[in-house]
C-alpha cells in the first residue's frame, strides 16, 4: 500500500504508530521499503552518517537532492520525506519554495522537512501553497547547533517548554502536515500531540507522540561510534557487516575464495588454441 500524507492522518486517527527510518541510498531504501516502514526520512543527518562531517551545517541542495532521488528510487510504497538543508529556506521565503520545489522536481520527495517554529511559518505556507506537503521539525534541531550551543534535551523550563508548544501550534496553524520532536521531555511530548491533531513523530521524546523516528546507522550498529541515549539498538548489522569483512579476507588470502562455484568455464579447447597462438 503506497503512504502519503492522507494515510498517515488515518494511521494517526486509527492509533497506528507511524514508523519512520532515515535512508539515503537507492539499495537500503529498496530493502526498507520492503519491511513495510511508513516514511523513508531522506535526512540531512547524512552530513554526519555519510559524508562524515562534525555536524549537518555543510550539507548542501545538490547532496539532499542526490540522496532524495537515490533513495525514491529504491521506496515503492514509503512516503519519501526530505530535508531542507542549512541555508536552503532560512534566507527567504522565495529560496525556501524554489528549494522545496527542486528537492519535490530534482530529489523526487513527496514532502519536505524543514527545522524551526514560529519564525519559518510563512515559508512553510508558501511552500504549503505551491502544493508541497511540509513537515515542521522542533526540539532540539540540529541545525542551530551554534546557537543551541550544542546538542542538548530542549523545553526543560517552563520558559521554553512553553516556546516549545506555541511554536508546534503554530506550525500547525501554517499548514504543517506532520510534526518530529526531537530530544523533548518526554511528557512534554505527550503534551504537545494532545494539543495538535497533525501526527508528532518523536525522537528522544518519548512514547507519547504519534511515531517514532531513528537514524538507521543508530538503530543497526552502523555508525561504528557511540549511539545517543535515546537510539535502541535493535540489530548489530554493524558487528554482522564486519564479520563478513572478516571472513572475506580470511578466504582470500587462504586461496578458498573464489571457488569453481564462482567462476567461468572456458571449453579447453578455445583455451589450448590462445596458448598454441601466444606460444608461436
Ligand atoms: O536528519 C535527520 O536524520 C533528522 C532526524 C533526526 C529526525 O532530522
Amino acid at each position: 500500500m503506497k503512504h502519503t500524507v492522507s494515510t498517515l492522518r488515518q494511521q494517526q486517527l486509527n492509533g497506528d504508530k507511524i514508523c519512520m527510518l532515515t535512508v539515503y541510498d537507492y539499495s537500503t531504501a529498496k530493502l526498507m521499503d520492503q519491511t513495510g516502514v511508513e516514511v523513508l526520512l531522506v535526512g540531512d543527518s547524512l552530513g554526519n552518517t555519510i559524508l562524515g562531517y562534525p555536524d549537518t551545517l555543510s550539507v548542501t541542495m545538490e547532496d539532499m537532492i542526490h540522496h532524495s532521488a537515490a533513495v525514491a528510487r529504491g521506496a515503492q510504497d514509503a512516503l519519501v520525506l526530505t530535508d531542507m538543508p542549512f541555508m536552503s529556506y532560512q534566507t527567504s521565503v522565495y529560496d525556501a519554495v524554489v528549494n522545496a520545489g527542486r528537492l519535490v522536481k530534482e530529489g523526487r520527495a513527496e514532502a519536505v522537512k524543514l527545522e524551526g517554529g514560529r519564525d519559518f511559518c510563512p515559508h512553510i505556507e508558501a511552500i504549503v501553497r505551491a502544493q508541497i506537503p511540509v513537515c515542521a521539525h522542533l526540539g532540539l534541531t540540529p541545525q542551530s547547533v551554534n546557537a543551541l550551543g550544542g546538542y542538548k534535551v530542549q523545553g526543560k523550563d517552563e520558559a521554553t517548554g512553553l516556546r516549545l508548544v506555541e511554536d508546534a501550534l503554530a506550525v500547525e496553524a501554517a499548514g504543517a502536515f506532520m510534526l518530529v520532536l526531537e530530544c523533548v521531555p518526554s511528557d512534554l511530548a505527550a503534551f504537545v500531540t494532545k494539543q495538535l491533531s497533525i501526527p508528532t513523530i518523536g525522537i528522544g521524546a518519548g512514547p507519547g507522540t504519534d511515531g517514532q523516528v531513528l537514524v538507521y546507522q543508530d538503530m543497526l550498529a552502523l555508525y561504528g561510534g557511540k549511539s545517543p541515549k535515546f537510539a535502541k539498538v535493535f540489530a548489530d548489522a554493524g558487528a554482522a557487516l564486519q564479520s563478513g569483512v572478516h571472513a572475506y579476507i580470511d578466504e582470500t588470502k587462504s586461496g578458498a575464495f573464489p571457488g569453481a562455484a564462482h567462476g567461468f568455464a572456458i571449453d579447453p579447447e578455445i583455451l589450448q588454441a590462445i596458448r598454441d597462438k601466444i606460444n608461436l
